[in-house]
């Protein structure tokens, strides 16, 4: 059977400038390069899970302009269910990205209708969703009410739920407790209210799964030893989405039935690959290449 993912999350249009390096506040740095890109931290999992070979479900809203019908159209030539897409009244989320020569960004969004997302909403599109099994996941660019919401009901169809708590905030307990793998990133990590990965775990989450771009991954658990996944050494050109693509290809390996540990592995690789070429969704593998990149490096 197809592996499943259901995302709920932000869908934007990211309008992305190469500089050599970032400004300072107040100044302007120029001789830029610009390119728009399609983008949106949930969006990009999809994305991510769907090149993979990933049946994917995408829960989300765009606005009633021609950002989000282009939106819309790219997601479905990716093979995704774009039907539980909705339309608000906001315009479609936006993100104005600035990357400098070692690939380091910096990241503004303007939500737009990625925020009118509802609980309501969420029970009634993953209501729809017909599958058996699926691995549900989520980001914090959409409600908190349409995260608890994605929890809640992953927890009642007996589904796996990975969250990517990106961008950064503390993490009320309730929530804590229903995610199956929480995907901090070693920055984010210190915003979600807790002290260590340790203490996540204490608050019921199934695993902590902490990426630390080329060092690696560390994966802390109830019950098991702590794991390091080794990085793989990559020439980075840009790292927008590299989390996206980990947490995404995560969900993929893990409904494709993978353990959590090579499951991980997986997504590292993937993660490694994404971050070789422009664009948040650039550099993101099929299986075959992931496949391909893996053997070389066995
Ligand atoms: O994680 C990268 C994403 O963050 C970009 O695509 C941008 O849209 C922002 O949501």
């Amino acid at each position: 059977v197809t592996p499943t993912v259901v995302v709920v999350g932000s869908i934007n249009v990211d309008l992305v400038t190469f500089v050599e390096k970032l400004p300072h506040p107040g100044e302007t740095v120029s001789g830029g390069t610009f390119v728009q890109v399609h983008g949106g931290k949930g969006a990009n999992q999809a994305v991510a899970a769907a090149r993979l070979g990933a049946q994917v479900v995408l829960v989300g809203m765009l606005g009633d302009d021609d950002l989000g019908r282009s939106a819309r159209a790219e997601l479905g030539s990716e093979g995704i269910a774009v039907d539980e897409i909705r339309t608000g009244s906001k315009p479609t989320g936006v993100a104005q990205i600035l990357v400098d020569a070692s690939a380091e960004n910096l990241i503004a969004v303007a939500s737009g209708a990625n925020h009118e997302l509802t609980a309501a909403m969420v029970e009634e599109s993953l209501g729809r969703v017909d599958a058996d099994s699926a691995v549900v996941c989520s980001v914090l660019e959409v409600p908190d009410e349409a995260v608890a919401a994605a929890a809640a009901i992953s927890g009642e169809r007996g589904w796996p739920f990975i969250l990517d708590p990106a961008p950064a905030k503390p993490l009320p307990d309730e929530l804590l407790a229903r995610c199956s793998v929480l995907t901090p990133n070693e920055h984010e990590i210190s915003y979600l209210g807790k002290s260590s990965p340790a203490d996540l775990v204490a608050a019921g989450v199934g695993a902590v799964v902490v990426t630390r771009g080329g060092s690696g991954v560390d994966v802390v658990r109830a019950n098991a030893d702590d794991h390091h996944q080794p990085g793989f050494p990559i020439e980075a050109v840009d790292t927008t989405g590299a989390g996206d693509t980990f947490s995404g290809a995560l969900a993929w390996a893990l409904a494709d039935g993978a353990e959590l540990e090579a499951a991980v592995a997986r997504a590292a690789a993937a993660a490694a690959i994404s971050v070789g070429e422009k664009g948040a969704r650039g550099g993101m593998p099929t299986r075959a290449q992931l496949d391909r990149f893996l053997e070389e490096r066995s």
